[in-house]
């Protein structure tokens, strides 16, 4: 058998794309193990999104490239790989940089990967592959996939046509692709055979799904969860991430009509300034995604909301700031994720003029400020309801287990490490910072008692 280490950067459609290179590999004999040290092949999944990113890839190729020295000195060689969004933008540039590098694969191309060694082992050189093939990947992707746990990702789109002018990944990751409802049916019942019971689909811009259908049409999202959740064992289904202009009326009354998708939305707003979202060519305006807001609050009532931020968009004011703020305020979220504008090589706002760093830094530091506060609230409103948990893995104290609530919080149950892989009703009994602590709570009194939807 021979090693493979892979090591994921960014966003989650990256782990969904890691597991498959696993899978890919797997017929070569590679099994997966967690460190570089002993692996004959290391991948870097990477990510290109902001610059800090980019840049701890290189760090980590410097640090690989001195254990593949040592490790060809010792006769054990090591092959090493860049895939994922820094390979796409830079793969060249790569090369040049780390010529230690035996292979760069782009997000549209890993299905290659096989090819690419044992093109390599025929001493035919590094391999190069960030072309946007015009096969489909997915066709070349092994069926067999290895499961880690109850809740799996499953890439139903790809790529992005919206072009916001701070972002790469309409560069990186092509324009929009989104796999056939067949192909998606086939992945989600093998993966519920194999004991998944919760299903995160997982695009770029996967609100904007317009798969073909075994009927021929072009299926929307909300019909595509429709149709999963029709298939036995599937209990939990999600979706990320989504675009305000594709939040569709369909997508919204799904929220009320399919009982197995869970209340909880990730929709990235960027800023609450109507300047700033015209100049980021977002395409709605503030009061767009507040009213979007509103319609999915009427249809779910125990929604809970996540986003993205970005703060110091090239030409924003203390004024523009304050409008984020005031957004924040108004809508009042249970999670978020926030970032200093990072100007992106071939982006239309990079060549802009920028917001200085420490302004950055302390709108930041104020934005992260309410967010922290508004996620405290949110877990602290939890205490005392009883919601389903599905308990993923053990905890550190024995019986322990953790499973995640239907807002993705992790929660802590004693005497439930039995129940791994399996939903629950849990009386939340404690909210700390990061996490939440819950009791099983017997049926009857969860029906009695049940505050949260799911
Ligand atoms: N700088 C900072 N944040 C960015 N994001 C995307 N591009 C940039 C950038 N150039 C953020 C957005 C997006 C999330 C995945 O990353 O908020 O929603
Ligand atoms: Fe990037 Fe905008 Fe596309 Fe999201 S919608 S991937 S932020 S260009």
């Amino acid at each position: 058998m021979k090693k493979l280490y892979i090591k994921t950067y960014g966003c989650q459609m990256n782990v969904y794309d890691s597991a498959r290179m696993a899978d890919l590999l797997a017929p070569l004999g590679y099994a997966p193990v967690d460190t570089a040290d002993a692996a004959d092949l290391v991948v870097l999944n990477t990510c290109h999104i902001r610059e800090k990113a980019t840049e701890k890839v290189y760090s980590e190729l410097g640090k690989l490239k001195r254990l593949k020295t040592r490790r060809a000195e010792e006769g054990a060689p090591l092959l090493l790989a860049v895939a994922g969004c820094v390979a796409q933008a830079e793969g060249a540039e790569i090369m040049a940089r780390q010529p230690a590098v035996d292979m760069v694969v782009g997000p549209q191309s890993y299905h290659r990967l096989p090819e690419m060694i044992a093109r390599i082992a025929r001493g035919a050189g590094h391999a190069l592959e960030t072309d946007f093939p015009a096969e489909d990947k997915f066709d070349h992707l092994p069926e067999e996939q290895v499961v880690s746990g109850p809740a799996a990702f499953l890439t139903i789109q790809e790529g992005c046509d919206k072009f916001c002018t701070f972002c790469v990944v309409p560069y990186t990751r092509g324009a929009e692709f989104s796999r056939s409802v067949a192909q998606i049916d086939k992945e989600a019942r093998l993966l519920a055979a194999k004991g998944v019971r919760e299903l995160t689909l997982l695009g770029q811009n996967v609100n904007a799904y317009r798969g073909e259908g075994p009927d021929g049409t072009r299926w929307t999202l909300a019909r595509l969860i429709g149709h999963l959740a029709t298939i036995d064992g599937l209990e939990r289904l999600r979706y990320t991430t989504s675009h305000p202009r594709d939040m569709t009326e369909d997508l919204i009354a799904a929220h009320g009509a399919v009982e197995k998708l869970m209340p909880y939305l990730h929709l990235p707003v960027q800023s609450g300034s109507d300047r700033v979202l015209t100049a980021m060519n977002r395409g709605h305006a503030r009061s767009d995604y507040l009213r979007i807001v509103e319609r999915m609050r009427r249809t779910c009532r125990h929604l809970a909301l996540s986003s993205d931020f970005i703060v110091g968009f090239p030409g924003e004011t203390d004024l523009d700031f304050e409008a984020t703020l005031s957004l924040i305020r108004e809508v009042g979220y249970a999670q978020a994720f926030s970032f200093k504008y990072s100007a992106r090589p071939g982006t239309p706002a990079a060549s802009a003029r920028q917001v200085p760093e420490a302004v950055k830094d302390e709108r930041l530091q104020a934005l992260q400020a309410i967010l922290t506060e508004q996620q405290n609230t949110f877990n602290a409103s939890c205490a005392g309801r009883v919601c389903s948990v599905l308990f993923e893995k053990p905890g550190r104290k024995s019986g322990q287990a953790v499973g995640r609530s239907p807002y993705l919080q992790p929660v802590h149950v004693e005497g439930a490490a039995h129940l791994i892989g399996k939903l629950r009703e849990v009386r939340i009994a404690e909210a700390l910072p990061n996490s939440l602590r819950g009791v099983l709570a017997d049926n009857t009194d969860a029906t009695a008692q049940r505050a949260i939807a799911h």
